[in-house]
C-alpha cells in the first residue's frame, strides 16, 4: 500500500510497506509536533534551499543515514555538513530502489548560490507523483503532461510564494492530471487559502479531483 502522508507545509512523506521518504522536511511549527528524531526515511529529497524548504533536512539524513536527493548545490553542501548525498540537476533522471526520479525546473529561487529551485517527477513503487516545490505557473508543465504520465500532483496553491489558487488550476490542466494535492498554504497569514475553494475551481471540469489533506491526516494513494 502507497501513501502520502502531510505534515505541513510543502513537507509530506512517501510510504510503501515499510520504505518511507520525505519531501522538504520543514517541521517548525507542525501541528503534530514532530521533531526530526521522530522522522525515519530512507531519502530525503530536498526542492531549494530556502528555510521552509531545507528545513531539518541535514538532521534526518543523518539520524537516518539516509540519502539526500537534491540538485548538485545542496547536494554538495549536504556534503560537506556530513550527510549521505545524491547530486542531479534539472532535467535529469537516476533510478532510486523506490523507483525513478526526475529533477522538473521550478521558477524561483534556489537559496544557495549558484543553485537553481527544482520540482521531483518520482516514480515511487509505480505512482507517478510530481511536486512541483515551490514555482509559478509556467507553460513547461504542457510539455511535461505530455511527456509524462503523471498520477498525483502535489501543488502549492497559497500565492505570494508561489501559485495561488488560480494558476495552480491552470497548472493541473497543463500537466493534464485527474488527482491533485494541494500544498504550501495556510501555514502563515501571507499564503492563507480555503482549499475547498481550490478544489471547486479544479473539479469544475468534471474530469479532475482534488485531495485536500489536512496536516498529520494520510492519504491512501
Ligand atoms: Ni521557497
Ligand atoms: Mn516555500
Amino acid at each position: 500500500m502507497t501513501k502520502f502522508k502531510y505534515i505541513h507545509h510543502a513537507c509530506f512523506i512517501l510510504s510503501h510497506d515499510e520504505d518511507s521518504i520525505i519531501f522538504d522536511p520543514f517541521l517548525d511549527g507542525n501541528p503534530q509536533g514532530l521533531t526530526a528524531a521522530d522522522i525515519k526515511v530512507s531519502h530525503v529529497l530536498v526542492s531549494h534551499a530556502h528555510g521552509d524548504h531545507l528545513g531539518s533536512a541535514y538532521e534526518i539524513a543523518k539520524n537516518n543515514k539516509a540519502m539526500l536527493i537534491s540538485t548538485a548545490e545542496i547536494a554538495g553542501d549536504a556534503a560537506a555538513n556530513g550527510c549521505q548525498s545524491h547530486a542531479m540537476h534539472l532535467g535529469g533522471s537516476y533510478k532510486f530502489p523506490f523507483g525513478r526520479v526526475k529533477i522538473i525546473p521550478a521558477f524561483h529561487g534556489s537559496g544557495i548560490a549558484g543553485g537553481h529551485a527544482c520540482g521531483f517527477l518520482v516514480d515511487f513503487y509505480g505512482t507517478s507523483v510530481y511536486f512541483a516545490g515551490d514555482t509559478s505557473l509556467f507553460g513547461d508543465m504542457k510539455l511535461l503532461g505530455e511527456l509524462e504520465k503523471i498520477d498525483y500532483a502535489v501543488l502549492p496553491i497559497g500565492d505570494n510564494f508561489t501559485m495561488g489558487p488560480a494558476d495552480a488550476a491552470k497548472a493541473v490542466e497543463l500537466l493534464d492530471v485527474t488527482k491533485v494535492i494541494p500544498v504550501h498554504y495556510n501555514t502563515w497569514p501571507v499564503i492563507e487559502q480555503d482549499p475547498l475553494v481550490f478544489k471547486k475551481l479544479v473539479e469544475s471540469n468534471g474530469l479532475s479531483q482534488v485531495f485536500v489533506v489536512k496536516p498529520g491526516e494520510e492519504l491512501e494513494l
